[in-house]
């Protein structure tokens, strides 16, 4: 028997009997592998809203005026040598992150998961990932910076290397042939991507996000703090991609979610936590920027036992507030409907978001 599905403005038909096969099949991982692309028909319909809603976001950085940030920087009574700093360390440290991210995502996570559609939006991720590696090459050519100074952070900045090294460890304990069948080894692929969303994306971004905002909330440098905008609002739709994938991995896996996995998950963001203080704290030597260094290792308590909740984990500080709600609402730009009036609209015309007309979906 024929079924017709509906996909925003498309229509299909397909065999029931093999549609109800093939969505039988579809699983996070361990599904039935074919060679052809198979979306339809759709298991994972959030994958396929998100990835609507991904390219929807879609941007540009040259589309993002300089002229600004160019002006500010070659004048020393405009911004401090402590400000360039940031500014350098900062292009410096996401310049490596974005390919650590982009990576992982194209060869662990993507290669691991079997269903189509989450390899369709992993895809986008790993094209956002380019995006942003992009921007921060505008920057450094817009500004006449020396990237070398920017690599050379590396070695200054010792903390920088530990974060590093946190999440490649994740990463490369899966670049072998492993049977995915085995709980210990999905376990290994869940607890990839609970640090790459949750712990690296999710919380240690943050501490420099919130450092280059708050220059941005100053007036300095409004180019470059437009572009973090834009490249946080991709962050949040990967960090709900691989909040998402996570759920989805665990309610097809519950084996693997005993008591001791789950304190195990909570003591690697514990682990993200420290690393990401130790960040801030080499990189706010004093006060300054306009942020207390208080307030923000506070802050980055906060967002992580918001990561923990929203994997169904318990927080490692309850009760903690939000001392910078500032920070949340420059991070909220949906709210600015006008904020960039570029051709962001123009990338938006053919995106609208898709209605699943069909239950069997
Ligand atoms: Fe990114
Ligand atoms: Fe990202």
């Amino acid at each position: 028997m024929q079924k017709t599905f509906t996909i925003g403005t498309k229509t299909f038909t397909l065999d029931e009997a093999k549609a109800e096969a093939a969505f039988a099949a579809k699983k996070v991982i361990n599904g039935r592998q074919v060679p052809y692309f198979n979306l339809l028909p759709l298991k994972y319909q959030w994958a396929y809203d998100l990835y609507k809603k991904m390219k929807a976001n879609h941007w540009e950085p040259e589309d993002i005026p300089m002229g600004k940030d160019i002006e500010q920087w070659r004048d020393a009574k405009v911004v401090s040598d402590q400000e360039r700093w940031i500014i350098r360390m900062g292009i410096g440290y996401f310049s490596a992150a974005e390919g650590i991210v982009g990576d992982n995502v194209q060869h662990v996570v993507r290669e691991i998961v079997t269903a189509p559609e989450l390899k369709l939006c992993l895809g986008r991720h790993a094209h956002e990932e380019n995006i942003h590696a992009d921007s921060l090459l505008y920057m450094i050519s817009s500004l006449g910076i020396n990237p070398h100074e920017c690599e050379a952070m590396f070695e200054d900045v010792k903390s920088i290397t530990k974060k590093n090294e946190f999440v490649n460890r994740a990463s490369q304990a899966l670049r072998r042939d492993l049977d995915m069948t085995q709980p210990v080894n999905k376990r290994l692929f869940a607890k990839n991507v609970f640090i790459f969303g949750q712990c690296m994306e999710g919380t240690q971004f943050y501490g420099l996000f919130g450092m280059v905002l708050s220059l941005y909330r100053q007036n300095k440098f409004p180019g470059i703090g437009q572009m973090f905008r834009y490249t946080l609002r991709d962050e949040s739709n990967h960090i709900e991609l691989f909040r998402n994938l996570f759920m989805d991995l665990i309610e097809e896996n519950r084996e693997i979610w005993t008591d001791d996995f789950k304190e195990e998950l909570r003591m690697t963001m514990r682990e993200a936590v420290d690393l990401e203080k130790e960040f801030i704290r080499d990189c706010l030597p004093l006060n300054a920027v306009g942020l207390a260094i208080d307030e923000f290792v506070t802050y980055i308590d906060f967002i992580a036992d918001r990561r923990l909740e929203d994997c169904g984990l318990a927080p490692l500080t309850p009760g903690v507030k939000n001392p910078l709600p500032w920070l949340a609402e420059m991070m909220d730009i949906k709210k600015e409907q006008n904020f960039f009036e570029g051709r962001v609209t123009e990338y938006q015309k053919s995106s609208a978001l898709p209605t699943a007309s069909d239950d069997d979906l």
